[in-house]
């Protein structure tokens, strides 16, 4: 059976507790008989990697910080996210673009119209996404920029994210940001949210462990994704 490929993103605040259901999401389409590709931003190939450490590490003003982060966007996409596309691959992509206009946009106050810009020309599919045959993997209607085709929003209270990350492992130049950044990057999301809602499904971050992870499957479930006697 030949299966298009699915390009899922996941975002929301630090401490907003991602990780441990995209685990379980890539179990989940495993069990299902799909082949996944997890990977993250910034990072997920060895440049982008590069990128990101200097992101997390380095002090740089916004422009040096979005350029950084949409160049490893671009290698990441090239070299990653169109080939599993293209391969059929469910991919799982822990942050995507919606995180700059959320952190560098609206935390940091970067210009919205530059990062739409920068945006077009990162994602932009120039055939990227079109085997030798023609046939192209996504959609119709989302030939020219390439995104994802779902993005599972954890929303959750900026003073919460706050407590759930007091403590923690050593912060990075974001996690070390007052609860007042994520609060803009929280409204951020909002807005990203209104803008392209069609693709995405907000979940309530802020309730128990296992009815976040009942709430994600069910928009799989509903979507034809996954099937209910698929899941682990
Ligand atoms: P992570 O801890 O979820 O892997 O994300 C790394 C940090 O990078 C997180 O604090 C959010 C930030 N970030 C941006 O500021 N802009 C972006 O475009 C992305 C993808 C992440």
């Amino acid at each position: 059976m030949t299966h298009h490929g699915l390009f899922i993103s996941f975002e929301g605040i630090d401490g907003a507790g991602k990780s441990t259901h995209i685990n379980s999401l890539a179990h989940a389409f495993q069990s299902a008989g799909r082949i996944v590709t997890l990977t993250r931003e910034p990072g997920g190939t060895l440049l982008a990697e590069k990128l990101r450490a200097m992101v997390l590490g380095d002090a740089m003003d916004p422009l040096t910080e979005s350029l950084l982060i949409f160049a490893a966007r671009r290698d990441h996409v090239v070299r990653v996210i169109a080939p599993a596309l293209l391969r059929g691959e469910v991919v799982l992509c822990d942050r995507f673009t919606d995180a700059t206009f959320a952190y560098q946009g609206a935390g940091r106050g970067f210009d919205l119209k530059v990062l739409a810009t920068l945006e077009r020309w990162v994602q932009a599919d120039h055939g990227l996404l079109s085997d030798p045959s023609g046939n192209h993997p996504m959609a119709p209607g989302i030939e020219t920029v390439i995104e994802p085709h779902l993005t599972i929003w954890f929303d959750l209270p900026p003073e919460e994210a706050a407590l759930r990350l007091a403590g923690a492992r050593v912060p990075d130049r974001f996690e070390s940001q007052p609860v007042d950044f994520f609060r803009r990057v929280a409204h951020g999301y909002r807005e990203r949210q209104r803008s392209h809602a069609e693709r995405f499904a907000r979940i309530d971050a802020s309730r128990s462990r296992d009815h976040v992870w009942a709430n994600i499957l069910k928009v799989f479930i509903e979507k034809g994704w996954l099937q209910a006697q698929e899941v682990p």
